[in-house]
Parts: structure tokens; sequence; C-alpha cells
């Protein structure tokens, strides 16, 4: 059994320790906001936050996250209102959607640790989440709204 926090609620899940965080939480846990891309930490689609920090959850095991917190895009904010959300509606950032849970969750991570990033940080801070739409521009773009009224 494998005791885990996410978004601030106590689970235990009954899986090999092997198993990849992101099976956990959409199969066992329901939670389905983090997408499956690529599989293989290439692409970001998966990306939740591991005591604060962007993680893959394609190729983090689960047991990797014992004790620790996982935030996921569901759990970012109660309301969906972090400032990357608030932004990311302003600048109606997405097209597809696939990409985006995992984009913004990169996006707060960012942020939580850089709160004024300039635009190189930012391309650098985002580099590992691919849009197969191109969004990119309106994304940066709501980075840096949600970094001037965060
Ligand atoms: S699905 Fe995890 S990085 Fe692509
Ligand atoms: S919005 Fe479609 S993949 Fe990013």
């Amino acid at each position: 059994m494998i005791s885990l926090m996410v978004n601030g609620e106590a689970k235990q899940v009954d899986v090999d320790p092997a198993m990849p965080l992101l099976w956990v939480l959409r199969d066992e846990l329901g939670l389905t906001g983090s997408k499956f891309g690529c599989g293989s930490g290439l692409c970001g689609a998966c990306t939740v936050h591991l005591d604060g920090k962007a993680i893959r959850g394609c190729v983090t095991p689960v047991a990797a996250a014992q004790d620790k917190e996982v935030t996921t895009i569901e759990g970012l904010d109660p309301e969906g209102n972090h400032p990357v959300q608030k932004a990311w509606r302003e600048i109606n950032v997405p097209q597809c959607g696939y990409c985006q849970s995992g984009q913004i969750m990169s996006a707060a991570a960012l942020l939580a640790d850089n709160p004024r990033p300039n635009s190189e940080q930012i391309i650098n801070g985002m580099a590992g989440n691919i849009c197969r739409c191109g969004t990119y521009q309106r994304i940066y773009a709501a980075i840096e709204l949600a970094a001037t009224e965060g």
C-alpha cells in the first residue's frame, strides 16, 4: 500500500510501487486532468507538482511520491482561480486543450520559483512542454500577465 497526499487529501493506493504516478492519478484516483502524451518524459502533458516542483507523472514511479505532496490541475486552486488559470482565460490560451493542464502546472511551478521571469526564463522554463497546436505565443503572454498580476 502506498500513501500519498493528493491535492491536500490523504490517499492510499494498492498498486505496484513502480507504476507511473500518472497511471495512479488517472486510473486509481480518477483525476483525469493530467494527460498521457508521449509516456517518455518528453512532452509535458502529464506535468503535476511533487512538493511544489513540476515533474512528469508518466516517468515518475508512484513510490517516489510516497508521503509527498502531489498537486494536480484539479487541486491547483479550489475555484480554478490560480493567477495562471485566470491569465489563461484572459488570454484565451487553449486550442484543442490536450497539453494545457501540463502547461499550466509548469507555468505555476515556474512562477512559484521565479515570480518575475524575463522572456528567456519563460521560454527556458516552458521548453519541456510541447503544444501540437502551437499556442506558445499565448502561453508566454499569459505567463507574463500572471507574473504582473500574481
Ligand atoms: S506524457 Fe509525460 S512527458 Fe509526455
Ligand atoms: S492546445 Fe492542442 S496540444 Fe496544446
